[in-house]
């Protein structure tokens, strides 16, 4: 009986003595520091809100750590007072913005969006599978054309101009589009590969040789888009051509001039259309446009564009580099040497070759304006027929 009442006690003590010890914590808490005197003059309503007008140092004044009514301005994209250098040195935030398919936010964010979520993995999509259709249909139907023998005579299909201004604009077009693929793709393709360091080499290197070759590009497209325009126009039986594929995909090739109408959509589409917005957004994210100043929003639409125009023509220079290879016999050699054996014209493009049998055009353009220019024109002829 004695023991148990001791314990009682004891007990008691200890709770008694835990309770003293916190209520003397909850006694001994310093006291809030007092309002300072013009806020607390204002009375409890005007502590709350910011006064209008009233800048970072007399909001942490009147609202000590009260930031948000500048991340508020900054978030609006108002332009305020920074250290920054720049252009936009005063706005930290672009404003808000939607792009296709992104939704309304900040213009940075809306860009990376828009790049993450579509170009990049439907870009990439539309690059791999043009490549796969075009040697699933190489396996399934091989190189077109070489039904006929060659006659042994030639016609001049590219004068010497033309062959150069196309193997420049082809060359440099080739060094940008792997450039470019390596800067947008490099990171999922070959960092994991390579590792950072020479990664980070490799795509300083290609970024460089992209912005120098940019230009020289541009100026090749043009001369190409000169040299081959008249061509290139639209003729009688381009639109039968094209209902047909001109017969490609099965049965007799259909008769087309010099440029069947595939090749003048690869003109107007990818030389003219998609070369022109390549070419015009390249040179305003090398800042050669004047007075197109770099500020982040014209950088962004003119990656944007320049994204599009350079992933969809790349798509559509697959299908000509392939007809201009393997898929077409004979094709590579009129770009190389220029000729092409009679045959070869007539299989492929038999308008054009009534014409040059009518005399209607000269068999040998530069052979013709070197006549004009009094030298004996003297017409080639195929040394070994196949
Ligand atoms: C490695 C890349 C390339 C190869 C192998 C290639 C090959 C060829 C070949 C063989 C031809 C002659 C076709 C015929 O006789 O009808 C040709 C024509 C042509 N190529 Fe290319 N090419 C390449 C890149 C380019 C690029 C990048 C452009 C322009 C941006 C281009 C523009 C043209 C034009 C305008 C023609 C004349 C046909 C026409 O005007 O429709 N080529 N190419």
């Amino acid at each position: 009986m004695i023991r148990s009442t001791r314990a009682i006690v004891q007990f008691a003590a200890v709770a008694a003595a835990a309770l003293l010890l916190a209520c003397g914590l909850v006694v001994a808490q310093p006291a809030p520091a007092p309002a300072p005197a013009s806020a607390a003059a204002a009375g409890p309503a005007a502590v709350a809100l910011p006064q209008p007008g009233e800048d970072n140092g007399a909001r942490a004044i009147s609202q000590p750590g009260n930031n948000a009514p500048m991340w508020r301005e900054v978030r609006g994209a108002v332009a305020g007072a920074t250290t920054l250098p720049g252009l936009e040195k005063g706005v930290l935030i672009q404003p808000l913005v939607q792009y296709p398919g992104t939704r309304v936010t900040t213009a940075g964010e809306a860009w990376r969006e828009l790049r993450n979520r579509w170009l990049i993995p439907y870009g990439g999509a539309l690059f791999v599978i043009t490549l796969l259709a075009l040697a699933a249909f190489y396996l399934k139907r091989g190189a077109i054309g070489g039904r006929h023998p060659d006659t042994g005579r030639l016609i001049e299909r590219f004068t010497y101009f033309e062959r150069a201004a196309h193997w420049s604009v082809a060359g440099s077009f080739v060094i940008l589009a792997v450039s470019g693929l390596v800067m947008a793709f490099g990171k999922f393709l070959l960092l994991p590969v390579m590792g950072g360091l020479l990664f980070g080499w490799l795509s300083v290197a290609l970024k460089t040789l992209h912005n120098f070759v940019g230009p020289l590009f541009a100026v090749a497209l043009a001369v190409v888009l000169v040299t081959f325009v008249r061509d290139n126009l639209p003729r009688a039986g381009d639109l039968r051509w094209l209902l047909r594929l001109g017969g490609m995909v099965g049965g007799e090739e259909i008769a087309s001039h010099r440029f069947n109408a595939g090749e003048k959509v690869v003109y107007w589409v990818g030389v003219f259309v998609l070369g022109i917005a390549a070419v015009g957004s390249g040179l305003v994210l090398d800042q050669l446009i004047p007075g197109v100043q770099p500020t982040r929003g014209n950088m962004q639409v003119a990656h944007i564009v320049h994204d599009v125009a350079t992933l969809l023509m790349m798509a559509l220079f697959l299908l000509h580099i392939y007809m201009g290879t393997v898929g077409m016999r004979g094709a590579l050699a009129a770009m190389k040497t220029g000729s092409v054996d009679e045959a070869w014209a007539r299989e492929h493009h038999a308008l054009w070759c009534d014409d040059i049998e009518a005399g209607r055009i000269p068999a040998w353009r530069s052979m013709a304006a070197d006549a004009e220019g009094g030298a004996a024109p003297v017409a080639p002829q195929n040394p070994a027929p196949t």
